[in-house]
């Protein structure tokens, strides 16, 4: 496994907004914030246990993540990979929303060779809350960034460490919210010491080439759910709109509603590349072998749909 140089010391923080970033109007509020609103310097400064840790900030965007685009993702794994790069780098951190960090975290995965540790953190309470729980996350993600060893994309939330591929969202409001799916956690925080469960993820960024493809030029990707009384005229509008994949959201163990299924075969068979996840929270997709079966994100059964959609975008953009 790649390892960082024990001269390499400095933690490079690339702020792109989030409720970490939030600011509240009504002193004490939750809720009602504006996500995003300060700097990553910000941020920093409101942790006394980074004071005199080598740190860089840099505020790259500062998005509520429910409006995080491609273009900004571009510019981020640019930047994460020309800051790998520094020898005096140990690791860098982005601070960003939960609301699609599990795609971020994806995209940087399969974009950048992150042979050092690149951590994503965020919050859910916004920076002004009588007790935010972002200076936690910030401080446990700094220090990952900064562990010697420490290698691939990861996500420092709650006490715990997450492959960032296998991170998911699990709950719209409280600080628990975020899982490893069924691999769980790859190390847990006790008492300010990392307690490792497993081995650092596998280094990727097999899909960088997707960086100098133009977004405007990017193949559009839609997720499609399956429900009772799903409609196959979904499908057939998104392909007519210029979806060239589709991922499907099965329910259950990626089972497809039939009008869907109907439909998604009409699409593949015009060109469009359809892709089976699971809308459960946990579990994916596991291959039933049947010849006829949608297809599954390659190495990435337990993929999200989102997760899933931004996996088949870039395999589509890179022509793989
Ligand atoms: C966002 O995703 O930017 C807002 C919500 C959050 O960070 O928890």
């Amino acid at each position: 496994m790649p390892s960082t140089p024990s001269s390499a010391r400095l933690v490079v923080v690339i702020g792109t907004g989030g409720t970490i970033a939030g600011a509240a109007s009504r002193p004490g509020a939750h809720l009602g914030y504006q996500a995003g609103a300060l700097p990553a310097q910000a941020l920093v400064d409101a942790v006394p246990a980074l004071a005199g840790r080598p740190l860089e900030t840099h505020s790259l965007a500062q998005l509520d993540s429910c409006d995080m685009d491609h273009a900004t993702w571009v510019a981020l794994a640019q930047a994460v990979t020309a800051h790998l790069a520094r020898p005096e780098v140990a690791g860098v951190v982005v601070t960003h929303g939960t609301d699609t960090l599990e795609e971020t975290a994806t995209f940087l995965h399969r974009t950048v060779a992150a042979t050092k540790p690149v951590v994503l953190t965020a919050a859910m309470r916004p920076a002004t809350a009588p007790s935010p729980d972002g200076p936690q996350n910030l401080l446990d993600a700094v220090t990952l960034a900064a562990t010697p060893g420490a290698c691939g994309v990861l996500l420092a939330f709650g006490g715990a460490v997450y492959a960032g591929t296998e991170a998911r969202k699990v709950h719209g409001y409280r600080v628990e919210a975020f899982s490893g799916g069924d691999a769980g956690a790859l190390a847990l925080w006790q008492d300010g010491r990392l307690r490792p469960l497993r081995d650092w993820p596998a280094v990727d960024g097999a899909e960088a080439a997707a960086l100098a493809v133009p977004v405007a030029d990017w193949p559009v990707v839609d997720v499609v759910t399956s429900h009772a009384g799903a409609r196959g005229a979904v499908v057939q509008a998104l392909a007519a709109a210029g979806a060239r994949g589709l991922v499907i959201a099965g329910t259950g163990n990626g089972s497809v509603h039939r009008e869907l299924l109907a439909a998604a075969r009409a699409a593949q068979a015009a060109g469009v590349t359809v892709w089976r996840a699971s809308r459960c929270v946990a579990g994916g997709v596991v291959d039933s072998g049947a010849a006829d079966a949608l297809p599954i994100a390659p190495d990435a059964a337990d993929a999200t749909p989102a997760q899933a959609r931004v996996r088949l975008m870039l395999a589509l953009a890179t022509g793989a």
